[in-house]
Order: structure tokens, then sequence, then C-alpha cells
């Protein structure tokens, strides 16, 4: 699987103090609120448990799934909900925990749909962001790491379902899309 890699974008080290960053910046900002993690299955899971390990405050973990609908290789801007959040979050201060932000297609949905359920307060860490990719008025609040507009793959992030179990995160060799 490591054979199928062109660069490491960001190590096992690199991804733990990303982690720890954030988590301390979270612990402050979070601090005796009613916090509720919203990981976006499946490729935040990974992410997901190293930040919340790093968080020292009460906080609650939930999950969605959803679904781009995609026209070629262009987002069309419209999201199904495959599994939708398992307990209210009304007066909750509520934190959406994603992989990557791309266009911000997939993210604008899910926030227009949660804040629409009278929440306290709603923000977004994600690990990766490429913001030369942007389309939809959407920021993280918290942010991993700005990259550059490559695909990459591993730490949950996937090709075709591969490399999502990698441990670090790296681009992948042109002849991999190829096959
Ligand atoms: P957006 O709606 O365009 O922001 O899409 C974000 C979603 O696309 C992420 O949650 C990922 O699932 C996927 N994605 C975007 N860029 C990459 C990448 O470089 N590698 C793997 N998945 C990606
Ligand atoms: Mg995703």
């Amino acid at each position: 699987m490591k054979e199928d890699l062109k660069d490491i974008l960001l190590t096992e080290e690199e991804i733990q103090e990303i982690c720890k960053h954030l988590g301390e910046q979270l612990t402050r900002d979070y601090k005796d609120k009613p916090l509720v993690c919203v990981g976006i299955l499946k490729g935040s899971v990974m992410f997901m448990t190293d930040l919340i390990k790093r968080i020292n405050t009460h906080l609650a973990i939930d999950f969605m799934d959803v679904s781009s609908y995609h026209g070629g290789t262009e987002s069309t801007g419209e999201v199904q909900i495959l599994k939708d959040l398992s307990a209210s979050i009304e007066n909750k201060d509520v934190l959406i925990i994603e992989d990557i932000l791309e266009t911000g297609t997939t993210l604008k949905s899910i926030t227009e749909l949660l804040r629409s359920r009278k929440v306290n307060s709603l923000e977004i860490v994600t690990l990766l962001d490429k913001p030369n990719r942007r389309k939809a008025d959407i920021e993280a609040k918290y942010v991993g790491k700005k990259i550059p507009d490559e695909f990459v793959v591993g730490y949950g992030l996937d090709y075709a379902e591969h490399y999502r179990n990698l441990p670090y995160i790296g681009t992948l060799k042109p002849e991999i899309y190829n096959k």
C-alpha cells in the first residue's frame, strides 16, 4: 500500500502535533459548554478519535453520514442524508469534525441543516483545508493544515475506499489513478 504513494504530506507525528494544538484551543473555547462533537462519516473517524482525546472538557459525540451527488467529477451541490444524528442538538454547542474541506458543498448543506435545529452555536474543525478549491461560501473556524489543490489519501481519506487505514497522509502516484 505504501508503495502507491508519491509523497508524504503529513507524518503521524505531525498529525498528533496538530491534534494537540487544536485540542488545547478547543478545550479553552468550550470549557463549561454543552459540547457535541459531530463526526462526518467515514473520513473523519481517525481524526475525531485522536482529536477528542485532546479536548479536556465534558463532551458528547455523534455521527452523520451524507452522500454528495456527483455529475462526473464535480459535485452538484446537493447532499443526501444517509445517517442522521442520534440525539437532539437543541441548545447545544455543536462542533462538526471533518477530514477535509474542499469545495465546501458538503459542509454548507450540513451546517444549514444543523443550524435549523436551534443550536446554541455551530463551528467546524477540519484537519485539512484546500482553500483554492472553494465554491460554497463557508470556512472552518479551526483548521489543522492548509494544503494545495492535490488529491490526498490516508488517515481516513480514501481513493475509491482504499488507503483509509494508512496512519499518515500522502499523495498518490499518477499511475494509480489509471489502473
Ligand atoms: P466538498 O464538499 O467538496 O468540500 O468535499 C469534501 C469531501 O470530499 C471530503 O469530506 C472528502 O470526503 C472528499 N475529498 C475532498 N478532497 C479529497 C482528497 O484530496 N482526498 C480524499 N477525499 C477528498
Ligand atoms: Mg468526507
